[in-house]
């Protein structure tokens, strides 16, 4: 199959249940390839709309595009790290075409049986055991700092954690990535950047922390 003709392949989603659903976005498994998904932007009344960041008056401004922003952050890394990249972060394929919408390709992350990893937030409500989780939390935030990747706050249901032997393996950052600010002095300026990772580390342990205390009351 030649380039072009990839690119106006439709995949058919219509009958296909969402594996994971943020406010924003549904993720499917790809039919034609189980290590990747496809996230297609939500349009239903309950979806989350973030505004982008801008001194743009908000009647002019356009709805954050999750997947537009993700692509770019994840080709951004991926010109920087090369495959290294993939030891924490899906890669992206780009945008394809689906039947219910533009929909952005990415790796799917599996664990060693085959099933789709689960969110940090999905096993702290479950009782999985937060100290468990220490070691491959450093190990993502080591990796971070070594090559600065400047993160939105890690939230615990975009962190999923890959399991190996039933054991906690690698943590991957499925949703998240890039820095916020209006004007990113962490990006140019190492010593902020290497601050703000470890303050994005710090909070996101802490907030771990209660979740996992919610699940005991
Ligand atoms: N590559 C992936 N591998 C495994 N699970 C994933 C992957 N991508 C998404 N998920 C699951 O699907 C859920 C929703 O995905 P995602 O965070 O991309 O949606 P979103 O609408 O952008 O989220 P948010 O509410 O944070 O804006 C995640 O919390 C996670 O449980
Ligand atoms: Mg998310």
């Amino acid at each position: 199959m030649n380039t072009a003709t990839q690119k106006t392949t439709i995949i058919n989603l219509d009958d296909v249940q969402p594996f994971g659903m943020g406010g924003r976005r549904l993720c499917f498994v790809h039919p034609e390839n189980p290590s990747r998904c496809i996230k297609v932007l939500r349009t239903d009344e309950n979806r989350v709309i973030r505004w982008r960041k801008s001194k743009i008056p908000a009647k002019w401004r356009r709805a954050y595009d999750n997947n537009a922003h993700e692509k770019k952050e994840l080709e951004r890394l991926y010109r920087k790290l090369g495959d290294e990249m993939s030891r924490h972060f899906p890669r992206s394929y780009g945008m394809i075409t689906t039947s219910i919408g533009p929909g952005l390709e990415l790796d799917l992350m599996r664990d060693d049986d085959g099933l789709i990893s689960k969110d940090i937030r999905s096993l702290l409500l479950a009782g999985y055991p937060l100290a468990q989780l220490r070691d491959v939390f450093n190990q993502f935030g080591e990796f971070l700092l070594r090559h600065r990747i400047l993160t939105r706050n890690l939230l615990d249901h975009n962190l999923v954690v890959s399991m190996r032997d039933g054991k906690p393996y690698r943590i991957y950052m499925i949703d998240g990535m890039g820095d916020p600010a209006w004007l990113p002095l962490a990006r140019w300026i190492p010593a902020l950047g290497t601050e703000k990772v470890k303050r994005r580390m710090k909070t996101a342990w802490t907030r771990f922390q209660i979740r996992s205390a919610e699940k005991s009351v």
